[in-house]
């Protein structure tokens, strides 16, 4: 398989793997994605269009609270009319922080993200973790909804990006972060959105993304859980050179939108074990099960970027050395 679907330039090994919980359609998807190799059908495409109106309806009009303007504030805690459910944990209120993320268990002033896996006690959701200010440019806004078109819109959207799970959304919260300045440079404006999406058992995220100014302060986009049990960072948010391009690539297919499902319930239908062929461009010791944790890892982030479960688990069963 080309080194392009895993960006780990691979040429000794085949390294065999467990896939637990990952269902047969996405094996099938997976298979194909591997015919695809490294031609540009990638999701994370980088056309130059942008689907208009990715964004869920959003400023005061519509999301009827906003953030205070307050270098490194956050909202006080919105409590939701039904538990929230994120990989086995039900929370029954969020903060919306204005450094571009949210948390479920207290509000967070903290500018510089957490690399994740940041292996703490909190469960955390990173639309783009970074110093933004909106004391004098910029809102943030967000708003909850039990009802009305937004939950048909949700629910269409789930449906096209996850098959086959017949989802009905009753519930749909919104956080916009519109035009908002980094840390003490008004000249600069980035705006995004985070949405979270539940109904019967399960529940989703969606990463909105349109202008995304450069930056110089740290930066990252993706989420984190209790442990790091699971974790996922965009690919490219880490950098605040390359967050430009965030409005462009997509794990489902719509340029600036990234999608997730993250119940954690999805009970393991078959363990499916695939052989997957890596080239390494160093030496890398494969019995240090750290070095091997990382290459999971890697493989697992690469895995969802193409499009599977963002619960899926990677386990390694065999290693064989190939062209000694
Ligand atoms: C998904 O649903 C379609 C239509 O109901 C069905 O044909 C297909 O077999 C299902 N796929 C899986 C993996 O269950
Ligand atoms: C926002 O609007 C919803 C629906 O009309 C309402 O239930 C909620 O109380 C409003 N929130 C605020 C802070 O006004
Ligand atoms: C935060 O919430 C999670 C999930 O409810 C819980 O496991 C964890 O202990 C909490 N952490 C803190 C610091 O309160
Ligand atoms: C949604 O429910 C709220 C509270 O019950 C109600 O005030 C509002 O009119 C409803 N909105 C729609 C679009 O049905
Ligand atoms: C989805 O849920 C709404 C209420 O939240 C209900 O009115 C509607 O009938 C449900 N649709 C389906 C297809 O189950
Ligand atoms: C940032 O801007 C604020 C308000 O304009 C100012 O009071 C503060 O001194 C500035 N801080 C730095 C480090 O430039
Ligand atoms: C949700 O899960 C619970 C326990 O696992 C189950 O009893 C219930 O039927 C499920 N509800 C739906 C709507 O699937
Ligand atoms: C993406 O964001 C960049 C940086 O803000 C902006 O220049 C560009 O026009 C945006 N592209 C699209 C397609 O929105
Ligand atoms: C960050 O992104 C820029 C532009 O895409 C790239 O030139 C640079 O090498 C990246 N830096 C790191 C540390 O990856």
């Amino acid at each position: 398989m080309p080194g392009k679907l895993f960006e780990i330039h691979i040429s000794d090994f085949i390294i065999i793997m467990r896939l637990s919980s990952v269902l047969r359609q996405f094996l099938l998807l997976f298979l194909s994605l591997q015919a695809l190799g490294s031609s540009s059908a990638a999701t994370d495409s980088t056309k130059p269009t942008m689907e208009p109106g990715i964004f869920y309806s959003y400023g005061p009009m519509v999301e009827n609270t906003t953030n205070a303007p307050s270098d490194d504030g956050s909202s006080s805690s919105v409590q939701f009319p039904t538990p929230f459910l994120f990989f086995g944990n039900k929370h029954q209120q969020i903060y919306v922080n204005n450094n571009g993320f949210l948390t479920f268990n207290q509000s967070s002033s903290q500018y510089d993200p957490d690399s994740f896996p940041a292996f703490k006690n909190q469960d955390i959701i990173a639309g783009l973790w970074t110093d933004l200010d909106n004391r004098e440019k910029g809102l943030v806004y967000y708003r909850q909804y039990i009802n009305g078109s937004i939950l048909q819109r949700a629910t269409q959207d789930i449906n096209s990006y996850f098959s086959n799970l017949t989802f009905n959304a009753s519930w749909v919260f919104t956080a916009t972060w519109n035009k908002v300045a980094y840390y003490n440079l008004t000249s600069t404006e980035t705006s995004f959105q985070v949405v979270l999406i539940s109904g019967g058992n399960y529940s989703f995220i969606l990463m909105n993304y349109a202008g995304i100014a450069a930056t110089e302060h740290p930066v990252e986009a993706g989420y984190d859980t209790v442990n790091s049990y699971y974790y996922f960072v965009i690919p490219g948010s880490n950098n605040g050179s390359s967050i430009t391009k965030l409005n462009t690539s997509s794990n489902v297919n719509v340029p600036g939108r990234w999608a997730f499902r993250v119940d954690g319930e999805s009970k393991p239908i078959a363990e499916n074990t695939i052989g997957l062929e890596l080239k390494f461009n160093s030496y890398s010791d494969m019995t240090n099960t750290a070095n091997v944790e990382f290459i999971l890892q890697k493989v697992r982030q690469n895995l969802i970027k193409k499009g599977l479960p963002s619960n899926i688990q990677l386990k390694l069963k065999k290693i064989l050395k190939i062209n000694p």
